[in-house]
């Protein structure tokens, strides 16, 4: 993962409890995370919770409920495990890359997808890189990272 990524305000779709905002903080600890899970209820214990908001939402309801109102922007959009019909609808929501700041970045990593390859080909129409990984738990990683210049 390049570096550069990891910094400023962080979305997690899907934190469960929240290993992947504690991963984050390892190469960044200024980061400002929230995390967004439809199940919330075991945050509070949870010696990862590291995250400064935690939402009981729907991760794409969360998304279109975030971009109409213009104001909250990320640097980072991540998310790890999500099911696979979840994370091919949120994939191809157009207000996934709306609420990223400039050279704002998307990394999802997963191990399963249905549907995958329709999906793959409209990503990577959008500039969506899509890598194996190197662990049997995330053998896929999605990244897309903003180009502007503003
Ligand atoms: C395999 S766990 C991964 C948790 C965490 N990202 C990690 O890597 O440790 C998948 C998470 O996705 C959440 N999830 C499932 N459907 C979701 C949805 N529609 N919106 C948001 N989160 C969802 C589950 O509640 C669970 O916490």
């Amino acid at each position: 993962m390049e570096q550069s990524i990891v910094k400023g305000d962080v979305l997690d779709l899907g934190c469960g409890r929240g290993s992947v905002g504690a991963f984050l903080r390892t190469i960044d600890p200024e980061i400002r995370l929230v995390g967004v899970d439809t199940v919330t209820n075991y945050q509070g214990e949870n010696a990862y919770n590291v995250y400064a908001e935690i939402r009981t939402s729907d991760a794409e309801d969360e998304l279109n409920s975030i971009f109409p109102k213009g104001a909250e922007k990320y640097d980072l959009i991540v998310s790890c495990g999500l099911p696979p019909k979840i994370l091919s609808r949120l994939l191809t929501n157009e207000n996934l890359l709306k609420v990223l700041k400039p050279k704002g970045a998307v990394l999802f990593i997963f191990d399963y997808w249905d549907n995958k390859n329709n999906v793959l080909s409209s990503l990577i129409a959008k500039g969506f890189q899509f890598r194996g990984g190197k662990h049997f738990v995330d053998q896929y990683i999605l990244f897309w990272q903003d180009k502007s210049n503003d």
